[in-house]
């Protein structure tokens, strides 16, 4: 982990309050893992606390990445007026990442996301099918006015989409999705809502399934416990993971969500 001003490549937003923001920077050579997130500092004096976001796409010949992210505040709605040249603080890249060595050349893995937990499962993506890895697509969102990167995913695998309006694709959540999806994984990659964790660890329980959970942070490196998550096998719920330090990543099972 370390700390840099990065540049800011480029800034352009996606969908209504979802920005892709390309920064450039010498931690980009640190980036490898899929999954794992960045603490940027906000450029605004009153905003003391740094805002986890995780890394969408890793693009090392040109020294560059890019964050997918919404608006959810004052600190985000700042990042979202920076400009080409603009310096942003950042640390990184923090948490464990998605583990790539559970699934192996041709086999099936189930990539499933919703909403702003979609963008580190493009660099995941991308990763699995260079190993020789199949990926079948499976996202949630809100409505189809707030879908990204649908292009983008097509051109890695089969994309399945649902609504909660049912504007686009099936009408409901990723639950229902899954359902009527064919054919078993070998692997399960998720990252999303707390609910849609819940509904991929009621149908993939006791198998190759990783959640990449979303939590509150303030240190971002294991020293506040401001993130943590209890352990499953703890019944007292004495026992907890710190989800910036030992995550975002656990197997299925592993945490209460
Ligand atoms: Fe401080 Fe996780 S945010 S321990």
């Amino acid at each position: 982990m370390l700390q840099e001003l990065m540049t800011v490549v480029d800034q352009k937003q996606l969908a209504p309050k979802i920005f892709e923001m390309r920064l450039t920077g010498e931690l980009v050579n640190e980036m490898q893992v899929p999954g794992q997130f960045l603490h940027i500092l906000v450029p605004q004096s009153d905003l003391l606390l740094r805002r986890p976001i995780s890394i969408a796409e890793i693009i090392p010949e040109k020294k560059e990445c890019s964050i997918i992210y919404r608006i959810e505040g004052a600190g985000t709605e700042t990042m979202s007026h920076l400009k080409t040249g603009d310096l942003l603080d950042v640390m990184g890249p923090l948490g464990n990442g998605f583990p790539l060595e559970s699934v192996q050349k041709g086999q099936t893995a189930f990539v499933i996301g919703g909403g702003i937990g979609v963008p580190p499962l493009y660099e995941l993506s991308k990763q699995l099918v260079k190993k020789g890895v199949k990926v079948e697509l499976i996202f949630g969102f809100a409505t189809k006015d707030v879908i990204f990167y649908e292009k983008e995913f097509s051109e890695l695998g089969e994309v399945h989409l649902a609504t909660d309006d049912g504007s686009k694709g099936q009408h409901g959540h990723v639950g229902h999705l899954l359902d009527t999806l064919q054919g078993k994984p070998d692997v399960v990659y998720a990252c999303g809502s707390r609910g849609l964790l819940m509904a991929v660890e009621n149908r993939y329980e006791n198998q190759n399934a990783f959640l990449s959970l979303e939590a509150r942070m303030a240190c971002g490196m294991g020293a506040c416990y401001a993130c943590v998550c209890p352990k499953k096998s703890d019944s007292t719920g004495q026992t907890s993971y710190k989800v910036c330090d030992e995550g975002p990543v656990f197997k299925v099972g592993e945490v209460v969500l």
